[in-house]
């Protein structure tokens, strides 16, 4: 790591803070006292403006799991700009994607593209609303199904079931729809759908939690859920927006055997480039625009270089088969273990969790005796590393992300690195 200052990053910051609210186009990448601006990365290295270099877990929230500017996806992406950007048509490349995609997951009958996870869980929440005619959504607290009004909420603590916007601008009517419940616990889910369950169109679930730190599925909640809504003629969507091509190429629906009605996936698919994808069964796909009356449409969806870059990324994938999840997970398994018995051993307040390539530490209120928030105490971590040449997201609620390209001694410094920022904090 370079010991140059940060002086370019605090004054892009200076002046990215009189055009952009806070200075960031995402409030998660906001942290005290500024970010760091980026140059350029590679690898599994993110350098800053400053020319400092961090190992990178934090991988723009998920999507690279083959690292920083991989090499197959820029030669292919570089040749794809040279047949045109954008045709607002269809393209043999788009069909040749979605057969792709469904080939990989096997529960799925049709895709439609679109340009994020946002995009795709919102959409999949109205075509679960016009399929089965019903207005009710049911999600679990804690849950990020992205910024969009439904999902904005969080559960009102004054009457149980029911949610409340998180967000200022969100009508209260919106949110009336949206039930909210604690994840992992499928007797209330029982409970909620024998009042109501007639009403409600979809779960939205995300079957592994990644943005509350993050949470695994006990045995058969996502089961339970199945059976649940097959019982009320719910539909069960599973937001894979994260756990998509990540935790193996089926996803979280093969990683548990349990498949959705609808699934939406983001992230890892695109490799960096903007991408969203709504799949499930034909009855309920062909509900969509044109075909039918649930009304989806976008400038920018199915455009050729997200396409070029997901067809890239999920031909790498098929081609490299489970070995290559096996090797990330691996990564991992040796930073969960050491992480752990690092923290047994030394009494820290802290806890790891992970699977497959994700990973999360999480603290308690005290430290050493003394009270001392879990927020300051992961900030200490945060900054701790980021000074020794690590980036992990900003926020405790975040997740890190391996990538194909963390090769050993990566793993190994880091771990040498979060040991002695456990110290501290
Ligand atoms: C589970 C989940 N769903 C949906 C989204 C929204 O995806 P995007 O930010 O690509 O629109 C996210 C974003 O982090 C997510 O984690």
């Amino acid at each position: 790591m370079s010991s140059e200052p940060f002086n370019k990053s605090f004054s892009l910051y200076e002046r990215a803070k009189l055009k952009i609210p806070g200075g960031v186009n995402s409030p998660v990448r906001a942290f005290d006292p500024y970010p760091f601006f980026t140059r350029f990365a590679k690898g599994s290295k993110i350098i800053d403006i400053d020319g400092h270099e961090y190992i990178d877990y934090c991988l723009a929230y998920g999507p690279l799991i083959f690292g920083h500017a991989f090499p197959p996806l820029l030669e292919g992406v570089k040749e794809a700009l040279e047949r045109g950007v954008i045709y607002g048509t269809p393209t043999e490349q788009e069909v040749e994607l979605v057969e792709m995609i469904s080939r990989a997951i096997s529960s799925i009958d049709m895709v439609r593209l679109v340009n994020s996870g946002v995009e795709a869980t919102m959409h999949a929440i109205r075509l679960a609303r016009g399929f089965t005619k019903r207005s009710k959504i049911l999600r679990f607290e804690g849950s990020y199904h992205g910024a969009h009004d439904s999902m904005l909420v969080r559960s009102d603590p004054n009457s149980y079931g029911r949610a409340i916007p998180s967000s200022l601008g969100i009508p209260s009517g919106v949110v009336d729809n949206t039930f909210s419940l604690k994840y992992n616990d499928p007797r209330s889910v029982d409970e909620l759908f024998s009042k109501y369950g007639s009403e409600i169109a979809a779960i939205i679930v995300e079957p592994i939690m990644a943005n509350t730190g993050l949470r695994i599925p006990q045995p058969n909640f996502l089961n339970e859920l199945r059976r649940i809504t097959k019982q009320y003629g719910t539909l069960l969507i599973f937001d894979e927006v994260v756990t998509g091509f990540r935790v193996g190429l089926g996803g979280a629906q093969e990683y548990y055997g349990v498949d959705a009605d609808l699934i939406a996936y983001g992230k890892v698919l695109g490799g960096g480039f903007p991408i969203g994808v709504i799949a499930g069964k034909e009855e309920v796909m062909t509900l969509l625009s044109p075909t039918g009356k649930v009304y989806q449409a976008g400038t920018f969806s199915g455009n050729p270089i997200s396409v070029t870059a997901a067809t890239i990324i999920l031909r790498e994938l098929l081609n490299n088969g489970t070995k290559f999840y096996s090797s990330l997970e691996k990564k991992r398994r040796k930073i969960e273990m050491r992480l752990r018995d690092f923290i047994r051993d030394r009494e820290i307040g802290a806890v790891i969790t992970g699977i497959s390539s994700m990973f999360h530490l999480s603290f308690t209120n005290t430290s050493g005796g003394r009270k001392i928030s879990s927020s300051a105490r992961f900030s200490l971590l945060f900054h701790s590393l980021l000074a020794a040449g690590v980036f992990i997201p900003p926020s405790q609620s975040e997740i890190c992300f391996l990538s194909a390209a963390h090769d050993d001694l990566d793993v190994e410094r880091t771990l040498g690195f979060i040991e002695e920022a456990l110290l501290k904090t």
